[in-house]
């Protein structure tokens, strides 16, 4: 048996990261000035910590698999590769434009990346670091050379706008990175990943529409299976309690500690949740990504968006080590953690890293 630290084995790192968001923006004030909810500014920023988020406007064609494929031009166009070079096409959604076939296979359409086979991944706000686990086994195992892993949403058209607990908490975008095996002469790659799931989380964080069953016989034409459907209360404490412990796990069986953390990249569904964690954690506020004021809960998107904020604004560098964290639907959940390899320059990555006689890295 092998295990993810045997020197025989390639290690997978991530190469390149992109994203996509769309220019629509919504302000707190549009839930209680415009559609008159009974919210405030003052409750939504203290409570969850959102300011704002982005919204798709369907008259420019914006989908799930437009900003897919958006965010993935960004990310291969970053390593200079095109589509063709891509073997695989993983995408996290919880929001397909279609019941089937998958999204990615629309977005290796739309890329031309004619030689990659293409699969979603429905594992809700972990989906992301699920995929990105999968796509580092499959360079692991020495089959695939490159693959594309993108988390993109559209919660907004899965959202109840009467509905104040859940419409304030979500936003659209695409994330995408690429995984591949660490260059000859760079060091780093994927050290570790601990993913969990508990069906028992079902009843409290789920959406029946799009499922087989909102078509048994008198239930197809009840419109709130279409919509988001939260215990907020009982996901929060399942979150924070389940990422500390998650993190504490994956640290313990690397020997990794909490000190030796550079970057710290979680799930952004509330910034209570992120901050119970990092305290808990002792992680410094100054390692933190947050993207959640901005852009708010994009699901499977947050993740990959946040770390290409994070890396266009110089927080990475070769050795760092970056600790991903997640919680959400199934109850499914997950951490990952990563040595950054590539060196980077003006937030992209470093091309001479990918140098054959190897002049770069180290
Ligand atoms: O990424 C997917 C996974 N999801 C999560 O990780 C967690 C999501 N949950 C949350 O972020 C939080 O639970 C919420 C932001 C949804 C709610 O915050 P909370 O601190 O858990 O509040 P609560 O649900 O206990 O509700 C407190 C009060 C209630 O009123 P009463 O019963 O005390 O009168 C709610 O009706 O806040 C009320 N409330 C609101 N008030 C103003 C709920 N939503 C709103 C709102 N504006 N938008």
């Amino acid at each position: 048996m092998t295990t993810v630290n045997d020197t025989r084995i390639p290690r997978a790192t991530l190469t390149a990261t992109g994203r996509y968001f769309p220019d629509r923006c919504l302000p707190n004030r549009y839930f209680y000035e415009t559609l008159k909810l009974d919210t405030s500014e003052k409750w939504i920023r203290a409570r969850t910590g959102i300011r704002e988020r982005r919204i798709v406007d369907h008259s420019m064609g914006e989908t799930t698999s437009y900003m897919a494929a958006q965010a993935a031009r960004d990310c291969l166009s970053k390593r200079g590769l095109e589509p063709e070079a891509v073997d695989c096409i993983i995408v996290a959604t919880v929001t397909p434009d279609l019941g089937f076939p998958p999204v990615a296979c629309i977005v290796q359409e739309a890329l031309g990346a004619r030689n990659a086979w293409a699969f979603d991944v429905e594992a809700a706000c972990s989906g992301f670091l699920y995929s990105l686990s999968t796509a580092a086994m499959m360079v692991e195992s020495g089959r695939y050379e490159r693959v594309l892993v993108i988390g993109s949403e559209t919660m907004s058209s899965i959202l109840d706008y009467a509905d104040r607990t859940t419409s304030i908490l979500f936003g659209d975008g695409a994330g995408a990175v690429l995984v591949e095996a660490v260059p000859q002469g760079l060091g780093g790659g994927f050290i570790d990943w601990c993913l969990h799931a508990d069906g028992a989380g079902v009843k409290h964080l789920y959406r029946t529409g799009g499922g087989i069953l909102q078509n048994y016989p008198g239930r197809s034409s009840l419109t709130k299976h279409q919509y988001v459907y939260q215990e907020g209360n009982y996901v929060f404490r399942n979150a924070v309690t389940n990422i500390i412990k998650v993190v504490r796990e994956l640290l313990e069986r690397n020997e990794v500690g909490i000190e030796d953390i550079d970057l710290f990249v979680p799930h952004q569904a509330n910034l209570r949740i992120i901050e119970a964690a990092r305290a808990k954690l002792k992680v410094p506020k100054d390692r933190v990504v947050l993207t959640i004021d901005r852009y708010a809960n994009t699901t499977a998107a947050t993740i990959p968006t946040a770390l290409d904020i994070a890396l266009e604004a110089g927080r990475l560098h070769p050795g760092d080590k970056v600790l991903f964290a997640a919680f959400g639907g199934g109850f499914t959940w997950g951490s990952s953690l990563l040595e950054w390899t590539v060196p980077v320059v003006d937030g992209a990555i470093d091309q001479a890293s990918f140098d054959p006689d190897g002049q770069a890295g180290g």
